[in-house]
């Protein structure tokens, strides 16, 4: 028995803002954010679309190339940390709704940016423990609503989207979730968070007071770096894999430069960490289901190949998978 990833999908808003355009709003050049990041646009929610409208596109794409229908999911798990409301109900349960699976069990996930490899970790779990045989685990984000636009140093970072993934049970052993590994530094939670304040520049769609970005930077910057790197090196120590077996790494895409120093403190080619971050800046708990979907639109993922996906984010959290394709 194995739990496969069968298919993915993906939604990126149209309107996409560049660096340049960004420039002619808040203190900043594209030069700047592209040698500090390697960000260069991203893709922004249109006025009216709900995490879930994002999260619901993705899914359906996703169900539609898995050949399997919305009725026949036995659970839905969606990893945001911008859920259509605060607290409840779940974003799950409106993308339920959304794409007429109705009756199936439904339910968020929050560990930042992490959250994507969190929710594959419990959704690959129920189904090895056969409760059930298809589900699908989204990652969704509408960050640009709470990105305070009065702040360069956060705002020029992130994006909004959605990917999924159709994880399904099946009889082929050696194949799909093969090993995760999750953990938290609840010591660093002030580093990341997401605070009540008003909102009062650049994108602003309500007088409301709604919550914002705060980011220390530098020690979310070490820490991402730290946990690539003990991931990395956990997986080898705990496995019999060498970094040599894996076609590719898929990381969270937070900044191109964290994965330049990851790569260079474990000793492997940057080019075999998949990066797509230049086209859509960071879209938290998005951003790996988005680079799978476009990485199999791009023919990168062969049947048989192993891949790693790592995740780090506002917890602190921290988190890993490999996968045999
Ligand atoms: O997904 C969740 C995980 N998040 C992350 O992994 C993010 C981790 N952190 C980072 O990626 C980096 O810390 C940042 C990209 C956020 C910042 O890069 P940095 O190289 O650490 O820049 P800094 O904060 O040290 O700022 C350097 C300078 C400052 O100017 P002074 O004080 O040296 O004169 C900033 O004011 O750059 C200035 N600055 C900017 N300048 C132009 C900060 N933001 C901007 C900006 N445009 N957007």
């Amino acid at each position: 028995m194995s739990v496969v990833i069968r298919s993915t999908g993906a939604h990126i808003p149209e309107r996409r803002i560049a660096n340049e355009e960004l420039a002619s709003m808040v203190d900043t050049t594209d030069e700047w954010i592209r040698s500090h990041t390697g960000i260069g646009a991203r893709h922004i929610a249109a006025d009216g679309m709900q995490t879930s409208d994002l999260a619901a596109d993705a899914a359906l794409s996703a169900l539609k190339k898995a050949g399997v229908e919305a009725k026949e999911l036995d659970f839905i798990v969606v990893a945001t940390a911008t859920p259509d409301y605060l607290g409840f109900p779940s974003t799950a349960c409106i993308v339920q709704e959304k794409i007429g699976a109705f009756g199936c069990a439904a339910f968020d996930v929050t560990a930042g940016c992490t959250g994507f490899i969190y929710a594959l970790d419990i959704a690959a779990s129920m189904l090895e423990a056969k409760k059930g045989r298809h589900a699908l685990v989204i990652g969704a984000e509408t960050l640009t609503r709470v990105t305070d636009w009065t702040d360069r140093s956060t705002c020029v970072l992130f994006g909004d989207g959605a990917g999924a993934v159709v994880l399904s049970r099946i009889d082929e052993p050696g194949r799909g979730v093969l090993k995760t590994m999750l953990g938290a530094e609840g010591s660093g939670h002030k580093d990341l968070v997401l605070v009540q304040a008003p909102r009062t520049k650049t994108f602003e769609r309500s007088e409301a007071t709604v919550p914002k970005i705060y980011m220390d930077g530098k020690n979310v910057y070490n820490f991402a770096v730290k946990s690539i790197t003990v991931l990395m090196q956990r997986i080898m120590h705990e496995s019999a894999y060498h970094l040599g077996d894996f076609a590719w790494i898929v990381p969270h895409q937070a900044n191109a430069r964290i994965v330049q120093a990851a790569a260079k403190r474990v000793g492997i080619p940057e080019e075999r960490f998949f990066m797509n971050i230049e086209e859509y800046a960071n879209t938290s708990a998005a951003s790996i289901p988005i680079a799978l979907d476009e990485m199999s639109q791009k023919g990168l993922l062969k049947r048989g190949e192993l891949i790693m996906l790592i995740g780090f984010g506002a917890g602190l959290t921290y988190g890993a998978a490999v996968l045999r394709w």
